[in-house]
């Protein structure tokens, strides 16, 4: 128990309310997450290897705003320790952070194994763990090593192979103490906003090819790390792995455009899902007549969409152990009309579907133009996965709100609190299954593009000081509270 504990926040029974809808299922797990660049600095530390993140602000440092970037950031590369014990200050009972793939192999390859980058790792590993907090390891949150991307990163079917070997190299170093695991974060961004717009590392933009692609070799990617861990792996340490989708709920703006709003969701979620999550395997219904329609209309002679084999189909079919997913905001969605133009990601058009998103109604905005809140988009979401997918595990691996700074943030509360609100009717009232809450993030950071002015912080930190001191918001203090009371019935006195 530590002064934070102390300052801890009485638990009151709202009246209005039984307990069962504010209390959450015993074994319930709450954490929060952070990655590498986003948090890490160090960037040339030692033997790292450079990554598609350093090389893309370095090119050309006004791609962020105020030329910022990602060499120093919250500087964890120095103060792992202050994170852990942030950590458990909040009583998180895990950690979600990820690996620097250059950090761990300089060359991208597994010809070289940098002992700065292990012996990193082992700390925050070995330093959550003996506070009893879990470590959740993402092996891929965007940060590619240049190397890799020099042989075209995510387009070239090779990189399944290097990336399972990546993925070996890292189950045999920590897999003995790291049981949660997570291969690839939101591959919508690795492939679709990444080369939609070129608006992120690598900076290359081909709208009509490469996002289609990356699509089928990333999850043949995933497939493989997945089945390296269940066959050499598992006997021995028992630890789960998935991947981590960005899931955003959709709505139909009317009731005629409920198939669209489906077709929607299939494209959003579903080509990073339903390959790995179905019974039968493959992509989604109708996404692929879609993009042989699309693709004879933009003068292909056949779908620039590529089909998979059936070796292929039964590769990537069932390589989980839960269902991960990352949820912000919801949409609703129309036809476009004649001539109507579509805005590209993140808020993001379905220029495929020929849609149009609109923002929620009403819904309040934070300081990320995308991140309208839209609480029931939680519980509609899970319904939709349940029922897409079938009774598995299913884990909240980020849900979070951006300010633009300040300790009292009243706006991250609310967002917190009416999101799991949403998640426990999903649980209590839907029977869907959901073991793990994580909120992103721990800490501020550099949110990509956008720069360090978007704050998605539990702790608020000081980047004009060299030490990047961390600082608890009251955020930080109601999450701990409704860790510590296993309830949403918490009020910060
Ligand atoms: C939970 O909330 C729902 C919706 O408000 C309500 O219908 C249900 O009775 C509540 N369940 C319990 C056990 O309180
Ligand atoms: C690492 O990068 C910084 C700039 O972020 C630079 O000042 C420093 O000289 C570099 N160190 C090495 C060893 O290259
Ligand atoms: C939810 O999933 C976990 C992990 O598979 C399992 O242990 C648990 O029994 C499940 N709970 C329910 C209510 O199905």
């Amino acid at each position: 128990m530590g002064w934070f504990q102390a300052v801890l926040i009485s638990a009151v029974l709202a009246a209005s309310c039984t307990a069962s809808n504010r209390t959450f299922p015993p074994g319930f797990k709450f954490g929060a997450a952070t990655a590498a660049y986003q948090i890490e600095g160090g960037w040339n530390a030692t033997d790292k290897g450079e990554s598609i993140w350093d090389r893309f602000v370095h090119d050309d440092p006004t791609r962020i705003p105020n030329n910022e970037n990602g060499d120093i950031a919250c500087d964890s590369y120095n103060n792992w320790e202050r994170d852990i014990e942030m950590a458990a200050e909040l009583g998180l009972h895990f950690y979600r952070f990820s690996l620097s793939w250059s950090r761990i192999l300089p060359t991208g390859f597994n010809n070289r194994i940098s002992e700065d980058g292990v012996r990193y790792y082992n700390n925050l590993i070995d330093g959550l763990l003996a506070r009893g907090i879990e470590p959740f390891v993402t092996l891929y949150h965007w940060d590619l090593p240049q190397p890799i991307q020099d042989l075209s990163g995510w387009t070239n079917p090779l990189i399944a192979e290097w990336f399972a070997e990546y993925a070996r190299v890292v189950y045999t170093l920590f897999g003995d103490r790291v049981k949660l695991w997570n291969t690839i974060n939101e591959p919508i961004v690795v492939c679709d906003a990444v080369y939609n717009t070129g608006a992120y590392a690598p900076g290359v933009s081909n709208s009509e090819v490469a996002p289609y692609v990356c699509n089928k070799i990333l999850l043949m990617a995933h497939a493989k790390a997945w089945r390296i861990y269940d066959e050499e792996f598992k006997p021995k340490y028992h630890g789960k792995v998935s991947i981590t989708n960005n899931l955003l709920w959709v709505e139909p703006a009317t009731e005629e455009f409920k198939e669209l709003a489906e077709l929607a969701l299939q494209n959003f979620g579903g080509r990073y899902s339903h390959p790995i999550y179905s019974k039968e395997g493959g992509w989604p219904p109708g996404i692929e007549e879609v993009m042989f329609q699309n693709s004879l209309k933009r003068g292909y002679s056949k779908s620039q969409f590529p089909a998979f084999t059936q070796e292929e189909k039964d590769l990537v079919r069932g390589t989980f152990d839960f269902f991960a997913f990352n949820h912000y905001t919801s949409r609703y969605i129309r036809k476009a009309k004649e001539g109507e133009t579509f805005a590209p990601f993140p808020v993001g058009d379905v220029e495929d579907l020929d849609g149009i998103n609109m923002m929620p109604e009403g819904s309040e905005v934070g300081a990320t133009s995308w991140s309208a809140v839209f609480p029931e988009g939680m519980r509609r979401l899970l319904v939709w996965l349940k029922e897409q997918y079938g009774d598995i595990e299913f884990v909240i691996a980020e849900n979070g709100f951006p300010t633009y700074g300040g300790l009292e943030d009243t706006s991250r509360i609310n967002y917190h609190k009416e999101y799991l609100e949403q998640m426990l009717l999903a649980i209590n009232e839907d029977g869907v299954n959901v073991t793990h809450y994580t909120a992103w993030s721990l800490m501020d950071n550099l949110e990509w593009v956008d720069g360090y002015a978007h704050k998605f912080g539990l702790y608020e930190v000081d980047f004009t000081d060299p030490k990047r001191t961390r600082t608890p918001r009251q955020s930080a203090y109601y999450y701990a509270s409704v860790i510590a009371h296993h309830s949403l019935d918490v009020s910060i006195d």
